[in-house]
């Protein structure tokens, strides 16, 4: 294979030899063998959940789809790709890619229901394997030392993962602006999600996760997992939060739309939002706290609910008071890769655990920003009642305007969220408009 990507993937594969080498010589071990995993069956059925495979499985191969396969990685050696492709005439067996990394392994294809041999010597086994299938290969199962290594391995991305993710927001973004285009003309959520599936050319289950798309009030469902089918009288507002995987790396972008009935605040606090996103993403540099960072994106939460009047006080005291976390109880954004929310955003990089302060629990990324990182930008500000009535009986519930919060209600919430590369200088936004 030749070309850029493809130039870029061998550099890529360079690199994760290279860091397989280090860390499994660094811990005595000779071999590892990384499971792709399989599809679970519905209990007492015949029919399976959707799959996706072993991460580590797709840092080497970018494979999502590929079931019951295993990668035997012996430095030194060229890397075995255990291909589970039976002959079967109810289904398409597995077949291979034309890209880089197929050059760079040798395979063998066949039924691996039951996994290869390991090779003599000190091997570890990682992956959905069972402590039988473990037992039976002798090799040490999912050492958490390894595990720790190899997502650290994950964190800082290679050109060809930047390249991937890259893609995928330029699919992804046609989706949206589909997705845009068909609320606007009247759809309801369910025809909002096929035109975003079908403008951006993939099938559902291939989805890094599952589709968010919420009209109206829906919108400030933080993970809404429905589609209605039909359309609501009035169209306050739509929130599509929908991403793409290519070669094994995730889109995950947000947008938020006024509809033809919104109240006229309602897209002031949309510019809003992408003002503090804007602005956060502009700050993105190595060494920067991400929890400094995320409460920098209350501060400035803050002063749009005072700009707007929905606050009467203080940013300073709105933040004191709780009130912006009622608004916007997620964090700021997380490490985005092979998985939507990947690994090792809440520890260092020798693997110490960095719990997410009390107050803001669902924080996801807790360390030091590095060159290399992509991350999330996802600010967001939502009126779920569930958060707000007890602000309302608070003390603090004094300082906020309760009838422009009525007002807002109809229209959930608004996220605005982008993927974002660290690099030694200014961040490069990989989320860009279509228009
Ligand atoms: N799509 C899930 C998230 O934004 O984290
Ligand atoms: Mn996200
Ligand atoms: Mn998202």
């Amino acid at each position: 294979m030749t070309g850029p990507l493809a130039e870029l993937q061998h550099l890529h594969l360079d690199r994760l030899e290279r860091h397989y080498a280090e860390v499994l010589s660094g811990l005595g071990l000779d071999g590892v063998a990384l499971y792709s995993g399989h599809p679970a069956p519905h209990y007492g059925d015949d029919q399976f959940a959707n799959f996706c495979a072993y991460g580590h499985f797709q840092h080497w191969t970018g494979q999502a789809c590929l079931a019951h396969s295993w990668l035997l990685v012996c430095p030194g050696k060229r890397p075995i790709l255990y291909l589970h492709a039976p002959d079967d005439f109810w289904h398409l067996p597995a077949r291979l890619p034309q890209e880089a990394w197929v050059e760079r392994v040798d395979v063998v294809t066949g039924r691996f229901d039951a996994p290869p041999a390991l090779p003599p010597g000190r091997n570890a086994v990682i992956g959905d394997v069972d402590g039988t299938t473990a037992k039976a290969l002798g090799g040490e199962l999912n050492p958490a030392a390894l595990l720790t290594a190899l997502d650290e391995g994950r964190v800082r991305k290679s050109d060809f993962e930047v390249a991937c993710i890259g893609r995928a927001n330029r699919q992804a973004m046609a989706g949206h602006l589909a997705a845009r285009n068909a609320f606007l003309a009247g759809a309801a959520e369910l025809d909002v999600q096929l035109a975003y599936l079908q403008a951006s050319r993939q099938r559902e289950s291939d989805s890094p996760y599952g589709n968010i798309v919420g009209i109206n009030a829906h919108a400030g469902v933080l993970h809404y997992q429905h589609y209605d089918t039909g359309t609501p009288k009035n169209r306050y507002s739509l929130l599509v939060d929908a991403g793409l995987r290519y070669r094994g790396y995730c889109a995950d972008i947000t947008r938020t739309w006024a509809g033809p009935q919104a109240d006229a605040l309602f897209p002031a606090l949309i510019e809003g939002v992408i003002q503090v996103q804007q602005r956060l993403i502009a700050s993105l540099r190595p060494g920067v706290d991400f929890v400094a960072l995320h409460e920098r994106m209350h501060d400035m939460l803050a002063e749009l609910l005072v700009e707007h009047r929905i606050v009467f006080s203080s940013p300073e005291s709105a933040v004191a008071g709780g009130i912006t976390r009622a608004f916007c109880p997620h964090g700021l954004g997380h490490l985005l890769g092979i998985q939507v929310h990947d690994v090792a955003g809440r520890r260092t990089a020798d693997g110490t655990a960095l719990t997410p302060p009390a107050a803001h629990p669902a924080l996801r990324l807790t360390r030091e920003l590095e060159a290399g990182m992509v991350v999330t930008m996802e600010p967001g500000l939502y009126v779920i009642p569930m958060l707000l009535e007890p602000l309302r009986a608070a003390p603090a519930g004094r300082e906020v305007d309760w009838a422009l919060v009525e007002r807002l209600a109809p229209h959930g919430g608004i996220r605005i969220e982008d993927n974002v590369l660290v690099t030694p200088g200014a961040a490069e936004n990989l989320t860009l408009e279509a228009e």
